[in-house]
């Protein structure tokens, strides 16, 4: 959630023009209001207002912004509302101070009149604004600008970054405390940024932050220090191999559709990674581990819902799915000393599951092992072990080629695991193995080439329905979850994603005619939702089915367009596959719609609040 980015140049003057292209790759993280503040021969130009990057670029000319450092704000709206005085960067009490947060500033309410009483000209209902005062105060009692920005995090409670800077001075400073942030350092230029997307248009030689620390740009160096003390630290850049275009459409409409058309080679990619000598680390830590939790939230619980099975079945471990927010509440005082918390997040940054690395770190209860997508995030850092997704940047808010990711990785450590317990045939969990690496990535390929006309025209009917349901069964129930979920997300619709058993319990009564629900299913389950189908259809409901292509389930949909069907393969494949012809659909439901997928409303990618 929300994005900043601080630059400072070597004898530039085109300081407006290099944060647009770099915050414009923090889209992602917030689209609801955007800024700019301009330092020129030591004036502040702010510019800001409601609307996304090339919106307010439009209206207010920010990439014609003249001068030779400056911070920009992409911002997604959590204290106060999108308006153009809540957007950022802000002022303090005069134009000498400017800078912008993202996260959250918890004592917001009480520091907020603290500094009214003490005479602050507090303009927004915005926490971010807590961050320049604070700064502001402490540069009132020192007079040194390093220490102001030390010292004013002792002020803010909560977990965020923010970036700063005093109109006299040519240096940006910025602290991490709970949020990302990295910085970058360019032949030209230095930058401070919350993600790497923004650093790498200008360069690849990265500066990785951990938290509690805080960083001085100056045109040449970024200096590193830590906050408690003031004390410099010996952090090198590290140059980083992720490919700078990767935030880039491809000739994709949207990077929704080029993140789904991804997918064989993450598979390819995530299976090369899982054969590799880490997995020793990685399968011993679960292996020597007591209670096994899997704590993860949206579309990475969802995966974890289907990891769930896979373990049960191939390793006969039991996985503990929990939703991050609810880990705390519900089992945080159960945590024992051979506890594991499998922890899976894309953003690796989402403050749900920060908050159970803290306590598991805090208490010393158990083991923590990421399963993570970015690179140099907070989780990566933070946790025992980590596994990495090797998806390469999502740059899509809706959660596609991350969750496949995540899938093919719990299959593969289950059956691993399986085939070392004795839980599976060890030549059951080498075929299994093998048809990971070996087909997945063409079933993959099949699979999109094949639904991708059939979920266009399925679409294209569903375009007036507002309510539907997407039920699963066994190993399909997190991939129903998942498909619920996309639509919800990116179409605006209701649309509940349950276990198929379940539905009679109650939500069958919301079924008319023609009331729509999507049924997903493996080979091995289909004679079981057959059941549910023929509950569904004599209540004149209409069925639309995902799975393989079955005889008997051919008789249950209306038109054949309403049966979606992945390539045949190993069954243990199907759940992976099942997913393709929902993240479709929803795709192309949602474009139907007039939707830009990419960026549903009142949303972001990176979540850092609780
Ligand atoms: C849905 C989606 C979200 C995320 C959720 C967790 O498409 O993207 O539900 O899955 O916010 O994010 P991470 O995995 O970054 O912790």
């Amino acid at each position: 959630m929300c994005g900043i980015t601080g630059i400072v140049t070597k004898n530039r003057d085109d300081i407006g023009a290099l944060l647009v292209m770099c915050s414009r790759k923090l889209t992602y993280r917030g689209y609801d209001s955007v800024g700019v503040a301009a330092v020129k021969d030591g004036v502040v130009d702010l510019r800001k207002d409601v609307g996304t990057i090339d919106e307010v670029d439009k209206m207010l000319g920010l990439s014609k912004m003249r001068g030779d450092r400056g911070i920009a704000q992409l911002r997604w709206a959590t204290y106060g509302a999108p308006t153009k005085v809540n957007a950022q960067p802000h002022f303090g009490c005069t134009p000498d101070f400017y800078g912008a947060h993202n996260g959250n500033i918890h004592n917001y309410a009480e520091y907020r009149q603290e500094l009214i009483e003490t005479g602050h000209i507090v303009r927004s209902e915005n926490d971010g604004e807590l961050c320049v005062h604070a700064v502001d105060k402490y540069y009132e009692e020192t007079g040194d600008m390093f220490e102001a920005v030390r010292l004013s995090t002792r002020d803010l409670k909560g977990a965020f970054a923010f970036s700063v800077g005093r109109a006299d001075e040519e240096k940006i400073y910025a602290v991490k405390m709970g949020s990302s942030l990295v910085a970058g350092v360019a032949k030209d230029a230095t930058i401070v940024s919350s993600d790497l997307p923004s650093i790498l248009p200008l360069t690849n030689n990265v500066v990785y932050l951990r938290d509690r620390e805080m960083v001085e740009l100056t045109a040449e160096r970024v200096r590193v220090f830590r906050i408690e003390d003031g004390k410099e630290l010996d952090r090198e850049p590290e140059i980083s191999n992720v490919d700078p275009h990767a935030a880039e459409k491809g000739g994709y409409h949207h990077f929704m559709l080029k993140e789904i058309n991804e997918q064989p080679k993450v598979a390819q990619d995530v299976m090369g990674v899982l054969e590799g000598s880490r997995s020793e680390d990685w399968l011993k830590m679960i292996e020597d581990s007591g209670r096994k939790f899997l704590v993860a939230c949206g579309s990475s619980y969802n995966a974890g819902i289907v990891g769930t099975y896979y373990f049960n079945r191939l390793a006969g471990t039991p996985l503990v799915p929990v939703i991050g927010g609810q880990f705390i509440p519900m089992y945080g005082k159960s945590l024992a000393d051979d506890s594991l918390c499998i922890l899976v997040s894309q953003s690796g940054e989402t403050k749900d599951i920060m908050n159970v690395l803290n306590l598991v770190k805090e208490t010393g209860k158990g083991k923590t092992l990421g399963v993570v997508n970015v690179i140099g995030s907070t989780l990566m850092f933070g946790a025992d072990a980590y596994i990495p997704m090797a998806c390469g940047y999502e740059v899509s808010v809706p959660a596609t080629k991350t969750y496949f990711s995540q899938t093919i990785i719990f299959a593969y450590l289950a059956a691993r695991l399986g085939e070392r317990n004795g839980t599976i045939d060890p030549s059951e969990a080498k075929e299994f193995i093998r048809s990971l690496a070996e087909d997945l990535p063409r079933l993959t390929q099949q699979t999109i080439d094949r639904t991708g006309i059939l979920t266009k025209s399925l679409a294209q009917t569903l375009i007036d329905v507002k309510d539907l349901y997407c039920l699963g069964y066994g190993f399909t129930d997190g991939v129903a979850r998942e498909g619920a979920l996309k639509i919800k997300e990116i179409c605006y619709n209701h649309c509940e994603g349950m276990y198929s058993s379940e539905f009679k319990h109650g939500p069958l009564s919301i079924v008319t005619d023609n009331y729509p629900v999507i049924f997903v299913t493996t080979r091995e389950d289909s004679w079981m939702v057959i059941n549910h189908i023929n509950e569904v259809r004599a209540r004149h409901g209409r069925t639309i089915v995902v799975g393989e292509y079955e005889e008997s389930l051919s008789h249950y949909v209306d038109r054949e367009g309403d049966f979606l069907t992945i390539p045949e393969s190993d069954i243990l494949l199907n759940p992976l596959l099942d997913v393709i012809p929902l993240q479709m659909l929803s795709y192309y439901l949602s474009v139907d719609l007039g939707i830009n997928p990419d960026l549903p409303r009142n949303l972001s990618k990176t979540l850092t609040v609780d």
